[in-house]
């Protein structure tokens, strides 16, 4: 908002700074000064200082300086004019009619409006009348009826270089209103300004009131340069702020409980005709933040349907890489995925209502095609593709702005991460049709070609060298001596005590993973033994172990076991409770090996770009880390030395 000039002046003149701060702050006189205690900070001996003469106060205890508009400011927390407001009130200088301003602006974007609408009447009548036959027959070999045409209102603008102007100008409207609109192309180059729109099927847009606010040309030749023509920027129209039917699709969306992005036009026009009312479309460009918002103003899973080509698949993927950080619990995206080369359009002709019905509701969580974006540029066979499919996926969520909503995509992704972990045949071994188009049942659609990504963000990322921290090189994923786990011995040594255990385990101990090499080295020996060793008793067991020379091994690991645990090791012991510790124990070991090596990454990011995610990703992992039982300990250990979370809890 602006104030005529002279008028903050005035009310400075009239109002001395001691007498706007007096009311707050009780002042002495002080020289040619006011002085006072600070109204910012609790404080014994005065520090702030008001000089009228200067027009402005100084607060040494906080730094803060200025005239009385920031005063009041600062101590009512109001914005500048509602602070002009009140000091001009108190000053008894009348205020201009500000909102006589805002008026004024009301009336100026309705005059726009109103333009827009006139030009909008001119093109259906275009469409409808003489002029208009070639379109109307492009129309209707688009499946566009009379019905269709005039529900999305629909026009034509002729090939003519001024007839809109002309017509406009005939209304009434000025050169500059029809500039302002983006009806005419200006510029200095351009002599006479002459219509934007030529030759062209022109599509209406509307803001959320219904009110034309812009126009999407599209051409009806194929040979033209830009198949569409969109309106530029102008004060009614921001493109990346708008999406296409919206005021329809709202009260659609609000009955259905959905609601559905097309990538264009016809797309939106082609669903509603097909049944499905609540369809928006951005305006040629990805989805933006604010489109996203839009969307999930009307509902809590929007359902993304991009055409089904590799442009399809990237906007999908880009809208991903917006949606991420702007995530909520209950706010995601759906993706349907439209069968090879179609689009909603294409679609809804070939197979109607009913195809469309099928493809939404095969509609894929964001999860899984976030997973599928990182793991189809090529198998994941190697620890070194998957590590760097696990640094992505880490760097990837560490956008996720909600705290409870990061931790769930993190263990989602774990579990998928660890699907991956397989004895022969890598991902695509696993699980077919990997690539984000792949074979769906019910869909029908054929697998799209795995596309490769080129996204400059995080090759950047990838390339940057690895800094290891002081607090990284204590973690235990690095040490090289780290203490044995409790849990790691007993697992070890009961399936040693117990012959039957270890004979129905030795598949899952080979796949177990393992922190420390004493474990590692009992490991392969117990799975040797189980090999060779046909029959037998645990004493046998036994006693191959210590042939090999593991007594004293042994005996490290036997320490290390919780008293409470010990009765496991007993060859004796029941074997079905044994087998129910282990199991347990097991899925603990799981968890926390799991847990520590997240641990590493997130320390890792955070050495590398110490932000506030990764801080609060390592502090969400340490109280995870601290709910498995007996962990505590780890996470002292932890919490010594140049620890991120020591310095800022
Ligand atoms: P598409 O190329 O997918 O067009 O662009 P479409 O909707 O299938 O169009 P038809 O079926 O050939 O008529 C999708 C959207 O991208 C924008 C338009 O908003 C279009 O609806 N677009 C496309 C442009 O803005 N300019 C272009 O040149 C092309
Ligand atoms: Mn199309």
């Amino acid at each position: 908002m602006k104030f005529p000039p002279g008028l903050l002046d005035e009310i400075r003149a009239r109002l001395p700074v001691s007498e706007v701060v007096g009311k707050r702050v009780r002042l002495q006189k002080a020289g040619r000064e006011w002085k006072g205690l600070s109204p910012f900070n609790a404080e014994r001996s005065p520090s702030f200082f008001v000089n009228d003469q200067k027009g402005f106060f100084h607060d040494f205890s906080s730094g803060k300086h200025g005239d009385i508009f920031a005063f009041v400011m600062e101590t009512e927390g109001v914005a500048f004019p509602e602070a002009v407001e009140r000091l001009a009130g108190q000053a008894g200088v009348a205020l201009p009619k500000i909102s006589r301003e805002a008026e004024e602006q009301e009336r100026k974007v309705r005059g726009l409006n109103e333009v827009m609408q006139l030009a909008a009447d001119f093109y259906r009548s275009q469409l409808e009348g003489r002029v208009g036959a070639k379109a109307r027959a492009y129309c209707e070999n688009r499946g566009l009826g009379p019905d269709v045409r005039e529900r999305f209102g629909l026009g034509y603008s002729s090939a003519e270089r001024h007839g809109l102007r002309d017509h406009l100008a005939g209304k009434g409207v000025s050169v500059g209103a029809m500039i302002e609109t983006g009806l005419l192309v200006h510029g200095d180059d351009v002599a006479v300004p002459f219509d934007r729109f030529r030759d062209r099927l022109m599509f209406p847009i509307w803001d959320i009131r219904g009110r034309a606010i812009a126009f999407g040309g599209r051409a009806l030749q194929a040979d033209v340069p830009a198949k569409y023509l969109n309106s530029p920027e102008t004060s009614l129209f921001h493109k990346g702020a708008v999406l296409y039917n919206h005021h329809n699709a709202r009260k659609a969306a609000h009955e259905r409980g959905t609601v559905i992005a097309v990538e264009g036009y016809v797309d939106v026009i082609a669903m509603s005709v097909a049944g499905f009312p609540h369809a928006v479309a951005p305006l040629g460009t990805a989805l933006t933040p604010d489109q996203l918002t839009l969307l999930w103003r009307m509902t809590d899973e929007p359902i993304l349907c991009f055409d089904g080509d590799k442009a399809g698949q990237r906007a999908a993927y880009r809208a991903i890489e917006v949606a991420l950080p702007l995530l909520e619990p209950g706010k995601s995206l759906r993706f349907a995925l439209l069968p090879e080369g179609q689009d909603p359009d294409d679609l809804a002709r070939s197979g109607g209502g009913p195809a469309i019905a099928r493809v939404l509701e095969g509609a894929l969580p964001m999860a899984e095609v976030l997973w599928r974006r990182e793991t189809e540029a090529g198998p994941l066979d190697t620890p070194e593709r998957k590590a760097m499919l696990e640094r992505r996926i880490r760097t990837l969520l560490a956008g996720v702005r909600d705290e409870d909503l990061r931790r769930h995509y993190r263990a989602e992704m774990d579990a998928r991460m660890r699907e991956l972990t397989p004895r022969g045949g890598g991902y695509g071994a696993g699980r077919p049709g990997g690539a984000y188009g792949g074979a769906r049942p019910g869909a029908g659609a054929p697998a799209r070609g795995g596309q490769r990504r080129g996204d400059p963000r995080r090759g950047g990322f990838g390339s940057e060298p690895m800094r290891a921290s002081e607090s990284l090189a204590r973690s235990p994923l690095f040490s090289q001596a780290p203490t044995v786990s409790p849990r790691e011995a007993l697992i070890l040594l009961a399936l040693a005590a117990h012959r039957m255990l270890l004979a129905t385990q030795a598949e899952a101990l080979g796949e177990l993973d393992l922190a420390h090499p004493d474990t590692n080295r009992l490991r392969q020996a117990l799975v040797d033994i189980d090999a060779h060793l046909e029959r037998g008793s645990a004493t046998d067991v036994r006693a191959a172990l210590e042939a090999q020379g593991l007594g004293p091994l042994l005996a490290r690991l036997e320490a290390a076991v919780r008293p409470g645990d010990r009765w496991c090791l007993d060859s004796s012991a029941d074997p079905d409770e044994v087998r129910e510790s282990l199991r347990q124990a097991t899925t603990l070991h799981h968890k926390a090996r799991t847990l520590h090596k997240e641990l590493g990454l997130a320390e890792m990011a955070f050495a590398q770009d110490e932000s506030e995610a990764s801080l609060a990703w390592i502090r969400d992992l340490r109280l995870q880390l601290s709910t498995i039982d007996g962990m505590e300990a780890e996470i002292e250990k932890l919490g010594r030395g140049d620890d991120p979370l020591a310095a800022n809890d």
